[in-house]
Order: C-alpha cells, then sequence, then structure tokens
C-alpha cells in the first residue's frame, strides 16, 4: 500500500521508527515532514497527509506528534477523513474494521516504538468489516456535507 506519514517536532522519532516498520512490511512511505527538531505547528504536517488520502494519493495515512491527539484533531477537520489514535493493539484493529479509519496517530510521548510497531502492523493488515458498519461511516460521511 502506499502510506503518507507525518509528524511535528514532537514524533519525529517515532516516525522514523515507523517508516521503518512500514518499508520492512513492503509498504512505499511518502514523508511528509516535519525532518528536523525544530519546533513547527501539527495542523501544518496534518493537511497534506490528510489531502494525500482522501485525494487517493496514498492508501492510508499515519500521523504522529507528541500526544497524537493534536494531529489527530485537525486531520479530522478534512472531509474523508477518519483519524483514529491508537495507543493499544485492540484499538488498531477495531478503528480498522469497525470505523474504516484511514488515519492513524500516536504519540510519542506516550507509548514507544516496540509498542507502536505492533500497532501499525496490525493495523495495516486490517480490513474494514462493511456490514452494519457501512451504515454507521456513511452517517459520518453524511455529516461532512
Ligand atoms: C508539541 O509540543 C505538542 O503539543 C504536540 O506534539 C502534540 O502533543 C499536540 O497535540
Amino acid at each position: 500500500m502506499k502510506v503518507a506519514i507525518g509528524c511535528d517536532h514532537g514524533g519525529l522519532n517515532l516516525k522514523a521508527s515507523v517508516q521503518e516498520v512500514l518499508s520492512a512490511l513492503g509498504h512505499e512511505v511518502e514523508d511528509f515532514g516535519c525532518h528536523t527538531a525544530e519546533s513547527c505547528d501539527y495542523p501544518d504536517i496534518a493537511v497534506p497527509v490528510a489531502n494525500a488520502v482522501v485525494s487517493g494519493k496514498a492508501d492510508r495515512g499515519i500521523l504522529i506528534c507528541g500526544t497524537g491527539i493534536g494531529i489527530g484533531i485537525a486531520a479530522n477537520k478534512i472531509a474523508g477523513i477518519r483519524a483514529a489514535l491508537c495507543h493499544d493493539t485492540f484499538s488498531a484493529h477495531a478503528c480498522r474494521e469497525h470505523n474504516n479509519a484511514n488515519i492513524l496517530t500516536m504519540g510519542e510521548r506516550v507509548i514507544g516504538p516496540g509498542l507502536a510497531k505492533d500497532i501499525v502492523t496490525i493495523w495495516m493488515a486490517t480490513e474494514f468489516e462493511g456490514g452494519r458498519h457501512e451504515r454507521r461511516v456513511e452517517k459520518i460521511k453524511a455529516l461532512e456535507k
């Protein structure tokens, strides 16, 4: 899959780990920054990653900041984005199965690279279940109109 990734300064190290995991799994990664530890604003990264997903340029996105919260709030302002904050493996598969989450967010100040690797691996491998969940996701989409 093509995966757009991005972070602010608070997620720089975890983004590097995630990039390694995605490449090892055989995914194509496009990195939207940031690329240095200099302080930056997470909405400036969330929007291009979200646009890459919505436009179909990327199949999915992964966004990382200090908490995973701010960057996810920003991404969810873009119509068509369902960004899910996951710091456990149950949420990682549930947000794909039930919510068809197209962006995963995590916080480098919350979890380490080992857990992030498991979360990313599970999230990338899990498909949307559809069925009754499709109806609910459609109702979310209707809120965007
Ligand atoms: C940056 O200091 C921090 O606020 C940001 O990475 C993120 O945690 C915001 O939600």
